[in-house]
């Protein structure tokens, strides 16, 4: 066999490695880098390919294994699951002829030391071909093969948004876009496109974010021109959206900050002489937002510590302008995270909506009166975003949320819910509430 075939067989094998860990609870985000140094680079894209495809479409494609499959694999045969998942990705959405799709997979067997499933991989990944308008017809009402989405998560979608949820689960289930924000202190969009049009690289700008820039097609940030020098950072046009909405503060606290994409966005809005508290409780994420502000050339006071307890760090003086991006459930981010939709349990959804009021409520005791406070999530679910902003407003009776006229989106009981997909965006909400 040439190396070639077998460096086919390997990215196949950690690819299987790779959703398995995450099936097991590990975020992509950790579980892929530690496989990807173990193939050779240029197999890289197409480790990330798989990996990425694998677990967005992992609903749909377990719904079929599960039929195809005679009895349940064991539990010590997570990486076989994993593999033979990866392998209906490859058969359904990918354009790897169906031959070398078997091939790779059956020989991935013995890369994964598991030679006595040869034959029960080549079988099912035949039958897998043969019974395909079969299978299509028994699971046209399974809400998980349907929807390529947990079916309790499927079923919150629809009781949230009835009309809504059918095309923000397609849009969930579709490739992101690389946006870029422009650091307006260094340069304008302007100029900036044409930097990259000098580059060759295909851009547009976005449609709500006066900063956004939607590339034509992703790439590595290295060849971005001005990345290093702090001309632009990348973030979703939906999150681009929250900085402008406090914009101009003298007295700013960033609550949960980390990596710092808003940070940075702040203080490139923020007048000069204005000063920033920003605060993240891991110590590892906020290292990144230090190097993101390295490179914008931006300065922030820093701090390790419970933005929910102030007494352990606030000074006692007033802010006129805090952000609580708070820590969510991340439903509006499925096609950029897809791991979500593994990683995430029906009950972590109470939990969070219980964190994100204890936030909420403490850091409304730090607002200046006439000051600003946003409240946004990455979430689409009600129980994250309105119904935790009702605590606020039904304890304190100077918390009056503002309209919300230059974001788009559906205006929602108390700010804006944009869903995913309608500009090619992530999904987000927005709740801005002055303290009177
Ligand atoms: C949605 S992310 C913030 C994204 C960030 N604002 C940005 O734009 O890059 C939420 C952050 O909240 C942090 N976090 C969670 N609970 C926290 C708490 N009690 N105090 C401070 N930070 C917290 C997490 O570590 C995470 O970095």
């Amino acid at each position: 066999m040439t190396t070639e075939a077998t460096e086919a067989t390997e990215v196949r094998a950690a690819a299987a490695r790779v959703v398995a860990a995450v099936a097991g609870g590990e975020s992509l985000d950790a579980a892929l880098p530690r496989e990807a140094a173990r193939v050779v680079a240029r197999d890289r894209a197409l480790l990330a390919e798989l990996c990425y495809g694998t677990l967005r479409w992992y609903p749909r494609l377990t719904a079929i294994l599960d039929r195809l499959l005679a009895r349940p694999l064991k539990s010590r045969d997570g990486d076989l699951r994993a593999l033979l998942a990866t392998a209906l990705y490859q058969l359904e959405h990918t354009r790897i002829p169906p031959h070398a799709v078997v091939h790779e997979t059956v020989a991935a067997c013995r890369a994964l030391a598991k030679p006595w499933a040869t034959g029960l991989v080549n079988a099912l990944l035949r039958n897998a071909q043969r019974r395909r308008p079969q299978l299509d017809a028994a699971l046209a009402e399974d809400l998980a093969y349907r929807s390529a989405h947990p079916p309790w998560l499927a079923r919150l979608l629809a009781a949230d948004w009835p009309r809504e949820a059918e095309a923000v689960m397609v849009a969930n289930n579709a490739r992101a876009p690389m946006t870029l924000r422009i650091n307006q202190r260094r340069t304008d969009r302007a100029a900036y496109l044409e930097l990259l049009a000098a580059a060759g690289i295909e851009a547009r700008p976005a449609t709500h974010s006066a900063a956004g820039i939607l590339l034509g097609s992703p790439r590595a940030v290295a060849e971005l021109p001005g990345f290093a020098a702090g001309l632009v950072s990348v973030q979703d046009e939906a999150a681009q959206l929250c900085a402008p909405l406090l914009a101009p503060g003298q007295r700013l606290l960033d609550a949960c900050c980390a990596p710092g994409g808003k940070t940075g966005h702040l203080l490139e809005l923020a007048p000069d002489g204005a000063e920033l508290v920003a605060i993240d409780n891991s110590r590892q994420r906020l290292a990144l937002v230090a190097d993101n502000l390295d490179r914008l050339g931006l300065q922030a006071r820093l701090l390790d510590a419970d933005a929910g307890a102030p007494e352990t760090w606030w000074d006692g003086t007033p802010f006129d302008r805090i952000l609580l991006d708070a820590p969510c459930s991340a439903t509006g981010v499925l096609r950029r995270h897809p791991d979500i939709k593994l990683l995430r349990r029906a009950g972590d959804i109470a939990k969070l909506a219980a964190a994100q009021r204890r936030l909420l409520l403490a850091l409304w005791e730090l607002l200046a009166p006439g000051g600003l406070l946003l409240y946004a999530t990455c979430s689409v679910l009600c129980a994250e975003n309105d119904a935790v902003v009702a605590t606020l407003t039904a304890a304190r009776a100077d918390a009056r949320p503002l309209p919300l006229p230059g974001i788009p989106g559906a205006a929602t009981a108390a700010g804006r819910q944009w869903l995913p997909g309608t500009d090619d965006n992530d999904g987000f909400y927005y709740a801005l509430l002055e303290k009177r």
